[in-house]
């Protein structure tokens, strides 16, 4: 009983949040450099205010980060301490194609990727790696308006072919679109796309969507043919919506608010359009151009296995009174009255956590893999810079039960688990470096301010020590 041997534990991060080197080793400018922190964030990730480039008022932090493009292998030998079996990471498309729509691509990006996973595989990490995690060359969304066009197709296409090819052998799990469905709700952030006036928004990001939708299945294709021992995985920002109340009509909108999300899943791991989404588009006069050649490349290449970010459960009510309660920036959600909350707001649902891992593999039947889960919390170190996170530790010790429970008790099939920011890291939803999540603090602000400076938390020897029990010494 218990977690498989060869449970994958880990943690996760992103190019875009703590890479930093934005303009170094020949990288192109992308939509994740010009997401400022404050209160422009959200409607410039929403793709409401035009952000295509840097300017004077702002202040970017992912340009610096953590600077980890210039730290990765003190970084990861910290990793390989806590005795990681993995570690997630992304790819800055602009690294590899600056541009996005070059023929050939930028050796210095390839051969920097090369060495990180070079310097995990001497520790025995198997890297998992996110094609995307939000980012798109700037160029393409300046010329061709990103995810909207097919054209994007190709430009992924090339992609793909450049790393898997060169990763051959490096590389065995990767995972196509961070969070895919997270164009419903930050589409600039998530897809590139920024929304010309009077333009019919749900068609922009139902296009774009089946884009992506059949790059994901596209990319599977080609690792497949590039190698049978590649494993490909969709992600989706998870979480199980519940009815607020009993009330069928509360029911029912839980329903077709679960539905939202698990609509791209249907697709990548089912391989067609599910019966409620094209009645759906129907009723909203959503018109997708779908080929014949997509359906065949969707039906014929569904993914290997599931991943998921989990943070928290939702809710929704019928009712529109209830509705006024709504709260939340990126997922804005009901609060649920049973829940406390993280400082950011976010409701802490450990319970929740087996509930969507037993929903998700119910559905798909297909091994699953928790590539996100962790706690965004204000640290304050001692005078040493040492951080006693105890609400940490105690947040992931009830999440990881949760999930052992739904191994143990309800027989899912689990690959790894891979908690998010394991070193501090920018925040993706709010661009602040006091949300932090990690085992690892690092000296900066949410003015860049700092000496950048790593120091192991509490929770760092800890996770070492869960890890090295597979899950049972928590
Ligand atoms: C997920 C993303 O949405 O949640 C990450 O995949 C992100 O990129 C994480 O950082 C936590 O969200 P936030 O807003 O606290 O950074």
């Amino acid at each position: 009983m218990g977690f498989r041997e060869d449970f994958l534990w880990g943690g996760a991060t992103a190019a875009n949040q703590c890479e930093g080197g934005y303009n170094e080793g020949g990288r192109g400018l992308a939509n994740v450099d010009v997401v400022p922190i404050g209160k422009d964030r959200f409607p410039i990730i929403a793709g409401e205010m035009k952000m295509f480039d840097f300017d004077d008022e702002h202040f970017y932090p992912a340009k610096e980060a953590i600077n980890m493009y210039h730290t990765f292998k003190e970084d990861i030998k910290l990793f390989a301490e806590m005795g990681f079996k993995t570690y997630r990471c992304s790819i800055a498309w602009s690294r590899i194609f600056p541009k996005g729509d070059e023929d050939t691509p930028n050796e210095e990006g390839l051969k920097y990727y090369e060495e990180l996973f070079k310097e995990c595989k001497k520790y025995g990490i198997e890297p998992l790696v996110t094609i995307t995690h939000f980012d798109c060359p700037m160029h393409l969304i300046k010329t061709y308006g990103a995810w909207r066009s097919r054209k994007m197709i190709g430009f992924y296409e090339n992609l793909c072919n450049a790393i898997f090819n060169r990763y051959k052998g490096l590389v065995k799990y990767w995972l196509t679109f961070n969070e895919i469905n997270m164009i419903l709700h930050a589409p600039f952030m998530g897809a590139g796309i920024c929304f010309e006036d009077g333009e019919n928004k749900e068609q922009v990001k139902y296009q774009a969507a089946h884009h992506e939708l059949v790059a994901s299945a596209l990319a599977t294709k080609i690792a497949h043919e590039v190698d049978p021992d590649m494993m490909v995985g969709c992600m989706l920002a998870a979480g199980d919506t519940y009815p607020y109340t009993c009330k069928p009509e509360d029911v029912l909108e839980a329903m077709n608010k679960n539905r939202e999300n698990y609509f791209f899943i249907d697709v990548q791991s089912r391989g067609k359009y599910p019966a409620y989404a094209l009645k759906e588009m129907e009723r909203k006069g959503i018109k997708i151009d779908i080929t014949e050649d997509d359906k065949e490349l969707l039906k014929n290449n569904t993914v290997d296995f599931i991943s998921f970010s989990y943070y928290s459960s939702r809710c929704a009510s019928a009712d529109p009174e209830v509705n006024k309660l709504t709260e939340g920036n990126v997922f804005a959600s009901l609060k649920n009255p049973h829940l406390k909350a993280s400082e950011w707001g976010w409701q802490i649902d450990p319970l929740g956590l087996r509930i969507t891992l037993n929903t998700i593999y119910d559905r798909y039947q297909k091994p699953l893999f928790i590539v996100e889960n962790g706690l965004g919390a204000v640290d304050v170190p001692d005078e040493n810079g040492y951080v006693e996170d105890d609400y940490r530790i105690q947040y992931l010790k009830e999440h990881i039960l949760a999930m052992k429970d739904a191994v143990d008790l309800d027989g899912v099939d689990l690959l790894g688990y891979t908690t998010w920011g394991c070193i501090d890291l920018v925040s993706a939803g709010t661009g602040e470096m006091k949300k932090r999540y990690g085992f690892i603090y690092v000296d900066r602000d949410n003015e860049g301010k700092g000496t950048l400076k790593r120091t192991k938390k509490k929770s760092f020897d800890w996770y070492k020590k869960v890890i090295a029990s597979n899950g049972e010494d928590l």
